[in-house]
């Protein structure tokens, strides 16, 4: 895919697609890549993908049995948040992803994805860790791992929300065998 409908073209390394099984019943959506996931190609591999892969650990996950992908599939120079027309030009990229994949579960990393997937007004701090159905999907949002990183109070809640993620597993997706 050599996409360049926005201006995030013309920096990129790499198109960031996204990672893990086509068929998985767990989608993880973050916001978009850094600087080492542009380099590599692949979401969630700097240091915010290392955490998260410890998170996933956690509770059975891992790129091997859910997917993960980002709102925006190349990066925003100097990490910025993507701007809404960058977002709405790579929109149509994640829904045939999510069509195809057709997860039974989302979980959006911090708010951005929130925004999109669960609520316009998505306020991570009070809604982190509910759960709402929409179109047939039930759709969470965590704390993104980047914000767990800069502040370890976070940590317990998500812990929390993890637990109540793997809980959804056993329930809504019969074809996911957690590990460990
Ligand atoms: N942060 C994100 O939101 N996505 C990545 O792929 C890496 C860091
Ligand atoms: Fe295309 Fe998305 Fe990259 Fe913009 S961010 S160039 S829409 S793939």
């Amino acid at each position: 895919m050599a996409c360049t409908r926005c201006p995030l073209y013309e920096t990129r390394h790499h198109v960031v697609f996204g990672v893990g099984p086509e068929h998985s019943e767990v989608m993880f959506i973050g916001e978009g890549p850094g600087e080492q996931e542009d380099l590599k190609g692949e979401p969630f591999v700097g240091r915010a993908g290392q955490f998260l892969d410890e998170m996933l650990y956690i509770i059975g996950l891992s790129r091997k049995n859910c997917y993960i992908a980002n709102i925006v599939k190349c990066r925003p120079p100097g990490n910025r948040d993507p701007l809404n027309v960058e977002r709405d030009a790579c929109s149509d990229w994640l829904r045939s992803q999510i069509r195809l994949i057709s997860p039974k579960l989302i979980v959006c990393l911090g708010r951005i994805a929130a925004m999109e997937f669960i609520d316009p007004e998505f306020r991570i701090s009070r809604q982190h860790g509910s759960w709402v159905e929409i179109d047939g999907i039930w759709r969470t949002a965590l704390y993104h791992p980047s914000a767990l990183l800069r502040d370890p109070t976070k940590r317990p809640e998500t812990f929390r929300d993890l637990i109540s993620l793997k809980q959804m597993v056993l329930e809504h997706c019969p074809n996911t065998i957690l590990e460990g």
